[in-house]
């Protein structure tokens, strides 16, 4: 099932679904005794394990996302590349899995995306998704940290994650994660466990959750496949504190700091559900939003909780869109990169 390099001339960069479609370039290294292989490009093409293999079986699956775009003088640019290598090995730590060494990850997305370099477009709604992942890969039943690994690193393109305002759902029965567990770590299990919450969800007619801490279900974690982050008042940013059970978003960091720039006030606190359902029931300006690298910003127009649905502010002068256009005009080199989170490729 290999795919052959005729893909990208054919390629419909207006119509497609995000994930279904990598570019035609993949990126493999191998972990043996200790140590990371130089890594290897190839066509994209299916990987042969055994069914011993230990990924298959107790969950040592751990992955990125960060995003490639074309910027406004032609370049290419991985948006904060290092935060994310970073982000990967704190991930790995957690799952009892070897570190990538910094070369690896980023040499290799580097010349990965130079070798597919035409399917970064230049197109203000587009970017190209980059997606790492490590997976234990040694034979073995006995419930035992993986000794061998495979890193793989897939391309895929991508608009919009979602392309409407969401209506979502307070889960209230599941949870995420618990203090103490592996919720800060992008492994798979997280988001295999998040599963059947979110059908149940969307059969009854949401399209996505809030999660709630788990031991007193009073305190908004994250959404779904987002961090939360809410404006009071037009002007105050307030999103949950990090902890051992929320991902440290790459977006939600970037936009705190742009908002301060943006003169909002930034508040990482605890945020009890119960207070943004007063708030919007005492009439206040409540805006809120999920926020992620797939996700960029994406507004939340209700916020169902306990069977009473309320209602967001959304109008054309939310602070979360002024966010979202300062967000995108720093990854294509537009506003200036104080920051230094951009990664240009040398092309
Ligand atoms: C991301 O935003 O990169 C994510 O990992 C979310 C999702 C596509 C799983």
């Amino acid at each position: 099932m290999n795919q052959t390099e005729t893909q990208r001339p054919d390629f419909d960069f207006e119509n497609f679904t995000f994930g279904v479609q990598s570019t035609d370039r993949m990126l493999v290294a191998a972990y043996q005794k200790g140590e990371w292989s130089a890594y290897r490009i190839s066509p994209v093409q299916a990987i042969s394990l055994s069914p011993l293999a230990m990924c298959f079986h107790y969950g040592q699956t751990v992955f990125e996302g960060l995003k490639a775009f074309r910027m406004a003088d032609g370049k290419i640019n991985v948006f904060r590349m290092e935060s994310h290598w970073k982000r990967m090995n704190r991930s790995l730590e957690r799952m009892a899995m070897p570190p990538l060494p910094q070369d690896l990850f980023m040499e290799g997305i580097e010349e990965l995306l130079k070798q597919e370099s035409d399917w970064v477009i230049d197109d203000p709604e587009y970017s190209l998704y980059i997606r790492p992942f490590v997976i234990a890969t040694e034979k073995k039943l006995g419930v035992d940290a993986s000794q061998e690994y495979l890193f793989m690193v897939v391309l895929s393109p991508m608009r919009a994650y979602y392309n409407k305002p969401l209506k979502v759902k307070v889960e209230t029965d599941y949870i995420r994660a618990a203090r103490g567990g592996a919720g800060a770590a992008k492994n798979g299990g997280n988001y295999g466990a998040s599963l059947l919450p979110q059908i149940n969800a969307k059969k009854a007619g949401f399209d996505q959750i809030i999660w709630l801490d788990a031991k007193e279900k009073q305190f908004i974690e994250e959404s779904g496949t987002m961090n939360i982050l809410f404006i009071l008042d037009g002007n105050r940013l307030v999103t949950p504190a990090l902890s051992d059970s929320i991902l440290d978003g790459i977006t939600r960091d970037s936009l705190l700091k742009l908002a301060e720039e943006e003169g909002f006030s930034v508040e990482e606190r605890p945020i009890a559900i119960e207070e943004i359902c007063q708030r919007i029931e005492n009439g206040e300006r409540v805006e809120a939003f999920g926020a992620g690298t797939a996700a960029v910003i994406s507004p939340i127009e209700t916020i169902s909780y306990n069977g009473k649905s309320y209602g967001t502010y959304l109008a054309a002068d939310a602070g979360m869109y002024r966010l979202k256009n300062q967000l995108s005009s720093v990854r294509v080199g537009k506003h200036p990169d104080k920051y230094g989170w951009n990664h240009l490729l040398d092309t």
